[in-house]
């Protein structure tokens, strides 16, 4: 099974978490496309969606599904977004495609987060995609010495600003035995956004797509 067909499998999969008469929050990236086009074929069971990107956001309102702004609304049941690496703890590294801020705030908002990934994206350690970390621009430099404290080795992500107008450092080399608490860590550089940890609230469900189905991990059972 190629990888594109395990995204697609998850997607599929993701369907039946979606709460009906409900808002859904939906992520970035390749996976959570793929969701999007499966969310589609079910739009008249929810109420809408709150996106975490621009993009996102046209590619709902491409299929006809209301889009809301996240201040718009009460509650948030379940969101559903990829990952870039995720540990069975629910621990993740996202931000490959540098929409971490917002996927941060609505993942942050709902009750139930389904992270859908290809087998490829389930690590026993965190650290071998580099670590996206969202800079406000006169920071940058002050910012990248802090990360080469912290052990890592920061790359400007060249020609990219992100849906906030900031830049994103890529950090490369980090073995990251605590997620939680370098989370934390980078939180607490001055001039940092966010970072792409989700760790202190990670996923609580991950759908991994295999070539044998899909396997299903309950983050708190680990
Ligand atoms: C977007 O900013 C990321 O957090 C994505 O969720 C992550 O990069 C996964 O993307 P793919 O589904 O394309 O691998």
């Amino acid at each position: 099974m190629t990888q594109g067909e395990q995204k697609q499998q998850v997607a599929r999969e993701a369907i039946k978490y979606v709460v009906d008469d409900a808002y859904v929050g939906v992520g970035s990236g390749s996976t959570a496309n793929y969701f999007i086009d499966e969310l589609a074929k079910v739009k008249h069971r929810i109420k809408g969606a709150v996106a975490s990107s621009i993009r996102t956001a046209e590619r709902l309102k491409g299929h006809g599904i209301p889009v809301l702004e996240l201040t718009a609304i009460d509650t948030l049941p379940v969101y559903i977004d990829g990952a870039d690496e995720v540990t069975e703890h629910g621990a993740m590294i996202k931000g490959g495609g540098g929409a971490l801020t917002r996927e941060k705030i609505v993942a942050a908002v709902a009750t139930k987060f389904v992270c859908i990934v290809d087998q490829s994206k389930l690590v026993g350690v965190l650290g071998g995609f580099p670590l996206p970390v969202e800079v406000i621009p006169i920071a940058r430099s002050y910012v990248a010495h802090e990360l080469v404290k912290l052990g890592g080795r920061p790359q400007l992500r060249a020609n990219f600003i992100t849906d906030n107008g900031n830049i994103i450092l890529d950090v490369e080399d980090m073995r990251i035995l605590n997620p939680v608490q370098l989370e934390a860590r980078i939180n607490n550089i001055v001039g940092v956004v966010t970072n792409g940890l989700f760790a202190d609230r990670g996923a609580d469900v991950i759908l991994i797509g295999t070539d044998t189905g899909v396997r299903t991990l309950d983050a708190h059972k680990f």
